[in-house]
């Protein structure tokens, strides 16, 4: 782990009541999919380049047509008030000063028009209200929202015994919990509502990826949700590759999950990935810092990603190719 996000961390600890300490920390069942998840990263090996040009490196890229100086990108987690007084709305300035992109998610503690200052996504669940579901999301797109995440892997919310005494759903009105009948239907709807490309957050496999884009999605987001859905689900550094095989660069493919080094990120871009999301980390570094500690956490990841990128003899993302990583599979 970069020892800034684990000072982060340290200082989360100290400060967040343990309740929420261990709700964010929390995975489903025996915590297997959790536990496994940054050691996954360490299985991948690097293949770098010598005497390439590196003396300029450029983190950049294109996401929908907004420029972004990083792929370390902040994920959407619920409740950031829990962590912060002012929670998603100094998560968005922490996150839009690092010139990165917030992916905001549905279960924010601010209503959805007050978070806003840089680039942004909408994550979604489909609600037992479809029509709650599809006005959410208009919302989001009439408030600048410029994609939406359709969260696909919460058909029922996991069983995580960490979080037994927080009650986030408590006062949720009837309707807002997540609708295990839903369908691939609903990325087509959703796009048409908002006419917003709709990226499929929870892919594991190829054929879903296939099957999403197939259904109007343009992109994936490579994610077991943390470890806090179903236990046992494949490591992402695992299924990665596979998936980015068959998107084939139809769009992009983002990954989550146990990111906490600049060479995971440089590993996970080489495995396919076009972006990476920060989920616990971002908590931690906004119990720690605020916005200021957001920062510090995204730029942190970024400049070490730089470090990697240099010594690995890639200048560029474009730069960092499949070639980069050993071959396992
Ligand atoms: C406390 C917490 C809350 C989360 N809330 C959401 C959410 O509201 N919507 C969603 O799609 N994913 C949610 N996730 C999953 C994250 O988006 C992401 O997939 C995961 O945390 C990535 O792994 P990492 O925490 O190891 O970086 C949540 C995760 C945590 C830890």
């Amino acid at each position: 782990m970069h020892p800034v996000l684990s000072a982060q961390l340290a200082e989360a600890a100290r400060v967040l009541p343990e309740p929420v300490r261990q709700y964010y920390a929390g995975g489903a069942g025996d915590q297997l999919t959790v536990g496994e998840a940054e050691q996954a990263w360490w299985q991948v090996r690097l293949r770098p380049r010598v005497l390439r040009d590196v003396s300029r490196i450029d983190t950049g890229l294109d996401l929908f047509g907004v420029r972004l100086k990083t792929p370390v990108l902040t994920g959407p987690t619920a409740a950031h008030g829990l962590a912060h007084p002012d929670g998603e709305i100094a998560t968005a300035r922490g996150t839009a000063s690092a010139g990165s992109l917030l992916v905001l998610s549905s279960r924010s503690s601010r209503p959805l028009e007050q978070v806003p200052v840089g680039p942004w996504w909408f994550q979604a669940y489909v609600l037992c209200d479809r029509q709650l579901t599809l006005e959410l999301a208009v919302r989001a797109a009439a408030a600048g929202a410029g994609a939406v995440v359709l969260t696909g892997d919460t058909p029922y919310l996991g069983d995580r015994p960490g979080a037994t005494r927080i009650d986030l759903h408590g006062a949720a009105p009837p309707g807002s919990e997540q609708d295990p009948s839903a369908g691939l239907e609903v990325i087509d709807q959703l796009r048409t509502a908002t006419g917003l490309p709709v990226l499929v957050k929870g892919v594991l496999r190829g054929d879903d990826a296939d099957a999403c884009l197939s259904a109007g999605a343009a992109g994936v987001v490579v994610s077991n949700h943390g470890g806090r859905q179903l236990d046992r689900a494949v490591a992402t550094a695992a299924a990665l590759a596979e998936v980015a095989a068959v998107v084939a660069g139809r769009g992009p493919v983002l990954v989550d999950g146990g990111i906490r080094s600049g060479l995971d990120v440089l590993c996970a871009l080489a495995l396919g990935a076009d972006a990476v999301l920060l989920g616990r980390p971002i908590l931690w570094a906004l119990a720690a810092g605020g916005a200021a500690g957001v920062e510090q956490c995204l730029r942190a990841l970024t400049d070490d990603l730089a470090a990697g990128m240099g010594l690995a003899g890639a200048s560029s993302l474009a730069r960092v190719t499949s070639d980069l990583v050993e071959r396992h599979h």
